[in-house]
């Protein structure tokens, strides 16, 4: 309404010095040289006049946008920094589970109900259970995104409100669920994992997660712009950069939350290798439905609607016959023989 309120007025004020330059001509008081020039010197005045009313539109747009940034800024986060401490030491990567139960913001029941373990340095221990069970939420209470309500995790035996954030989460490694991308080069997309990295670090890491064969088939390689959501790279593409971004990162803990999916068996077991060996020094918590690693996993647990149900090695638990047996049997293969066609695609 502002704008089309100044375009009125504008024609108005045009129409006005028109009609009144016509009449003082008519009257001889005016000749048209001069009503000409006097227009052209309003036609200057008219931009910077208009300017100033966008200003108001302007001012108003801004505040209200200072306005939603301030109420971010002033958000107390739920997670707060210690107020005594701990130093910082160098960490081996022992983590610990005590009785964590933890229940959502707004949820019916808990997403974690009374789990206990432990995992050393050096360990792979694999997660895994029914979809929803509560597994990714293990990774969000280890890396504090949320405390729990009731138990304590520790790191190297510090609980975790002890441990200044910045450098709790510096040493934890964290491939969440959800595909991160940055709107930025595929580059700086790798070396956000671990600011400051060589293009020899990051080219190593692409290799290793099975990126750098695609990469370099893009016109510009490792300077190729991506987002979420554009038609550059696939889905597990994608993924697999954001696994080379967590393998660049040096911390002693490695929370991969389903590395492998969306990803063929063949990918999949092209970064299975080096995420072997990165694993080999680190403490490595696994999320996974693919139970392809578990045999060679130190532990495995079995979340069930937010508690641990069954925890042991992939021997131990296959003959006890439990959930875990019937997860990691075959899997029926309900839709083979109904299907009329079955494609394969090769680019
Ligand atoms: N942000 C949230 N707010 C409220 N409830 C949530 C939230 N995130 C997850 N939940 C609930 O917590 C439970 C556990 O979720 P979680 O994401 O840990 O499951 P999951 O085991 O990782 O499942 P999947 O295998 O499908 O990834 C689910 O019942 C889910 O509905
Ligand atoms: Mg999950």
């Amino acid at each position: 309404m502002y704008e089309q309120f100044v375009e009125v007025v504008e024609t108005v004020c045009v129409l006005t010095v028109i009609g009144l330059g016509v009449w003082e001509i008519s009257a001889d008081r005016m000749t048209l040289g001069q009503l000409l020039a006097f227009a052209a010197f309003i036609g200057y005045l008219n931009p910077p006049v208009r300017n100033l009313g966008q200003l108001g539109l302007t001012l108003t747009a801004a505040t209200a946008g200072a306005q939603r940034l301030n109420e971010i800024l002033d958000a107390e986060p739920s997670v707060a920094d210690p107020t005594a401490p701990v130093r910082a030491w160098p960490v081996r990567g022992w983590v610990g589970f005590h009785g964590v139960s933890f229940r959502y913001p707004g949820a019916t029941r808990e997403s974690l109900d009374d789990v206990t373990f432990t995992a050393a340095p050096g360990e792979l221990v694999l997660v895994t259970g029914a979809s929803g069970a509560g597994k990714s939420t293990l990774s969000k209470v280890l890396t504090r995104f949320y405390d729990p309500s009731a138990g304590v995790i520790t790191l190297d035996g510090v609980p975790l409100p002890d441990v200044p954030l910045d450098f709790l989460r510096e040493q934890i490694a964290l491939l969440p669920q959800e595909t991160l991308i940055l709107n930025d080069t595929i580059r700086e997309n790798i070396e956000c994992g671990s600011p400051g990295a060589t293009d020899a670090d990051i080219e190593r890491v692409a290799r290793s997660a099975a990126a750098h064969a695609f990469i370099t088939a893009l016109p510009e390689a490792y300077d190729t712009r991506i987002a979420l959501g554009t038609a550059t790279l696939s889905g597990g593409q994608l993924k697999r950069i954001t696994i080379a971004r967590a393998m660049l990162r040096a911390a002693p803990v490695l929370i991969l939350d389903e590395p492998t999916a969306g990803l063929d068996s063949v990918a999949a077991r092209q970064i299975v290798q080096p995420l072997r060996r990165l694993m080999s020094s680190r403490t490595t918590i696994m999320i996974t439905h693919d139970l392809s690693l578990a045999p060679d996993a130190d532990r495995i647990l079995v979340v069930d609607e937010g508690r641990l149900v069954e925890a042991g090695s992939h021997a131990e638990l296959v003959a006890r016959g439990g959930m875990y047996a019937r997860l990691a049997g075959p899997v029926p293969r309900v839709l083979e023989g109904r299907a009329e066609d079955t494609l394969v695609l090769r680019v």
